[in-house]
């Protein structure tokens, strides 16, 4: 029987644990694996911090957020030696494989972690869904959903108020979640960090609605985007080295009214995004995920990384999780409904 470690790393999502249920359920069906959890992300691993992970540890998990092993943004290449700070816990516990499931600061410390011999199958999560290598990564879906609900609930105040809100959604340097949301809950502006913009054309816009009657508009804005022309942020750096974003909406928002005349207000989505129960899709992509994932390492393929593509599940490099951003495509199909629809990019 093979002994396999898992880990949850970066910041945390809805299906994380939808995973490891599915991770748990496929390893011991005909007692084939056992499973060790390892606590608090790469830190655990390097700390020797972790925990048995069978079928009764998993039970009740596919509603729950977050994740029950913990997480963290250390990583052993910044807060320890590399692959020698984390050998000891890989002997102590016999584990013959790792499966990391992670974004890709942690799957990138994963591929350097392959490099120096360590068996490793990734899984990739995150509510920005910009992991390489897959149509999506478990928790993007439900981050959709619970910006998409704020904003419905932000356009009722918008209207009854006259006011433009700005709406700041998480998402990183990618627009996925900013153009779901503004699609799926009737944005009329979106900015996003693959798309220039001038905010003079997101006034023209706040204007022409309110010369036909609608005297309130909503503009969701990416986390990721450029402040706007002659202002900046102050972002420090994670272990990573991934830039602490949020606020930019703000100047965004003082700029609007300015050129308006309108009264603008913000309100930065945060962390809510990160929570709450796990969508169904979520769910199913975390628990087929898991499968896969264990699937692989009873088959002796390492180095790999689970992707759903094409209503499948596969598998590829983990390295093209890491070497391909996926950054929202401007002539695709998701940018081309939006603007169909006449949401304004700013452009
Ligand atoms: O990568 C997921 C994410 O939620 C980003 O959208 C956001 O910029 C970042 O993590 C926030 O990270 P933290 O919780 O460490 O502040």
């Amino acid at each position: 029987m093979s002994r396999l470690g898992v880990l949850t790393g970066g910041g945390d999502c809805p299906g994380l644990n939808a995973a490891l249920r599915g991770l748990v359920a496929r390893a011991q069906r005909g007692h084939q694996a056992e499973v060790v959890g390892i606590l608090d992300g790469w830190d655990g691993l390097m700390e020797g911090r972790t925990r048995p992970l069978d079928r009764d540890a998993v039970r009740g998990l596919l509603q729950r957020g977050g994740t029950v092993l913990g997480t963290s943004r250390r990583d052993p290449y910044v807060h320890g030696e590399g692959g020698p700070s984390v050998a000891a816990t890989l002997d102590r516990e016999g584990l013959d494989a790792l499966v990391v499931i992670g974004g890709d600061g942690t799957l990138r410390t994963a591929a350097r972690l392959v490099d120096e011999g360590i068996p490793i199958v990734g899984v990739p999560k995150s509510i920005d869904n910009d992991v390489g290598g897959t149509d999506f990564t478990i928790g993007f879906d439900t981050a959709v959903q619970t910006a998409t609900e704020a904003i419905d609930r932000i356009t009722t105040t918008a209207e009854s108020h006259d006011r433009v809100m700005v709406v700041e959604v998480m998402g990183r340097t990618q627009g996925w979640i900013a153009t779901h949301a503004a699609i799926a809950a009737g944005a009329d502006a979106v900015l996003v960090p693959e798309e220039p913009y001038d905010l003079e054309n997101i006034a023209a816009v706040i204007r022409g609605r309110a010369e036909r009657g609608h005297r309130y508009s909503v503009v969701v804005v990416a986390e990721g985007i450029d402040p706007p022309t002659g202002t900046s942020v102050v972002a420090p750096l994670d272990a990573f080295g991934f830039a602490r974003l949020g606020g930019v909406s703000t100047i965004v928002a003082a700029r609007l009214e300015e050129l308006t005349g309108f009264e603008a207000r913000v309100t930065v989505l945060g962390h809510i995004q990160r929570g709450g129960v796990p969508e169904p899709r979520d769910r199913v992509l975390g628990s087929a995920f898991g499968i896969h994932a264990v699937e692989l390492i009873l088959a002796g393929k390492f180095d790999r990384m689970v992707a759903w593509r094409d209503r499948e599940v596969i598998d590829v490099p983990i390295t093209e999780a890491i070497h391909h951003y996926q950054a929202v495509d401007p002539q695709g199909a998701l940018m081309r409904t939006a603007r169909g629809l006449g949401i304004c990019f700013g452009d």
